[in-house]
């Protein structure tokens, strides 16, 4: 073969792997949506199946009167429950008792508050409380989602047999995408299949755990905020602007842990760039509560536009140390006491990323004082259970 013909031969080749392997820019999700990780309210770790439109509209007038969506929350998403059957033409229909106005209606009033509305369905036959799935309605249900004005769609995982995940995620986006309305896609299939492999061009989020419980001391198979956030540790470089890791909804003010547990809780949550959705009784939040759900200085750590996850820098016991790196090259630090009793903990430059002689500020983000400058380490007596929340900047 003369050095032309082996040229064209390779530049064959080359397309014909190249078109093999490559993903089509097409089926890539590209929606541009989650550039920051979501903040919400979704009505399951509170109230389960007892979902009515005035319990959603209720939220949704909670979260504007809160203070929450100046804090930053947006979307109103109901869980599982809403959805009875299909009708003769295949279409999903909402429950008319629970739902008598239907759900443009209540997707309507939820935009009225200057709010984004969200669903939940399933990639199975069955949702996991046994309501109808989307399997093979796929491409129906996402245009009538945006037909309802749907802006963010939870997918979950039960009664999903043989099929596969990434395959019916996949197809799921792409009706969403075929529907042509921007919709933050959530994928719930609890990280069984290691979604952060292969979901980055599928979905805007994917859980990685099962589901939370509002225990600090779980019964056995139940998994509890530190349960979940162990199971973190490895996921972080995973996580981005668009696509992030979901370490599941808050629990904070669910009543099963003190005040400062959930601190705890929404602190590492917020280091974790974890999507924010709160899942409590809006409603009826006691003052405690909703300090820790409006923190703004704390939120600010998990919206930061550098789109990090952070990470757990070390560990000596039920001592832990955590960090997440922010755009304007400071750090977020979380000194995290798991343990029974007060412990002292502190935190090295070295485990930051910084040289030891660099002088940086530090800000106690729940007491929301300067703590004047440090080099080299920062300590600090932690109460049990608790956190103490740092902003670093050098
Ligand atoms: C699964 C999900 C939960 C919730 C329920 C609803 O357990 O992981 O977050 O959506 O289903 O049935």
């Amino acid at each position: 073969m003369n050095s032309f013909s082996k040229k064209i031969s390779r530049l064959a080749l080359s397309l014909f792997f190249g078109s093999l392997f490559s993903v089509p820019s097409s089926r890539a999700l590209d929606n541009g949506l989650a550039l920051t990780p979501p903040m919400g309210w979704n009505s399951w770790n509170r109230f389960g199946c007892n979902v009515t439109e005035d319990l959603v509209k209720s939220a949704a007038d909670a979260l504007v009167s809160s203070g929450m969506k100046d804090a930053g929350y947006e979307y109103i998403v109901i869980d599982d429950c809403w959805q009875v059957s299909r009708d003769a033409a295949g279409n999903i229909v909402a429950d008319a008792t629970t739902f008598p106005s239907g759900i443009k209606a209540l997707a309507d009033y939820v935009h009225s508050k200057g709010l984004k509305f969200g669903i939940y369905s399933d990639a199975g036959t069955m949702t996991c409380a046994k309501r109808p799935g989307s399997r093979g309605h796929e491409y129906k249900d996402a245009l009538q989602y945006a037909a309802w004005g749907v802006d963010y769609l939870k997918y979950d995982w039960c009664n999903t047999g043989t099929e596969n995940a990434q395959a019916a995620y996949s197809t799921m986006r792409d009706a969403l995408k075929s529907a042509g309305r921007p919709i933050v896609f959530s994928l719930c299939e609890w990280g069984s299949n290691k979604p952060w492999l292969w979901a980055t061009d599928v979905g805007n989020l994917w859980r990685t755990t099962g589901d939370i419980s509002d225990c600090w001391d779980c019964k056995k198979g139940h998994l509890s905020f530190v349960q979940i956030a162990d199971l973190q540790v490895g996921l972080e470089t995973y996580a981005g602007p668009g696509h992030w890791n979901d370490p599941d909804m808050l629990e904070v003010g669910n009543g099963g842990m003190t005040t400062t547990e959930y601190r705890s809780h929404f602190s590492l949550w917020c280091i974790l760039a974890a999507p924010l959705m709160a899942g409590n009784d809006l409603k009826n939040m006691s003052p405690e509560i909703k300090e820790i759900l409006t923190n703004k200085e704390v939120i600010a750590i998990d919206q930061d536009p550098l789109g990090m996850q952070g990470r757990r820098v070390r560990k000596n016991g039920d001592s832990e140390v955590w960090a997440k790196q922010l755009k304007d090259g400071g750090r977020a630090v979380v000194l995290f006491n798991r343990g029974a009793f007060e412990a002292d903990i502190s935190v090295s430059w070295e485990d930051l990323g910084y040289p030891g002689h660099l002088s940086a500020a530090v800000r106690d983000l729940w007491a929301k004082k300067d703590l004047g400058k440090s080099a080299g380490t920062f300590a600090a007596k932690v109460p049990s259970h608790a956190v103490l929340m740092l902003r670093v900047t050098p």
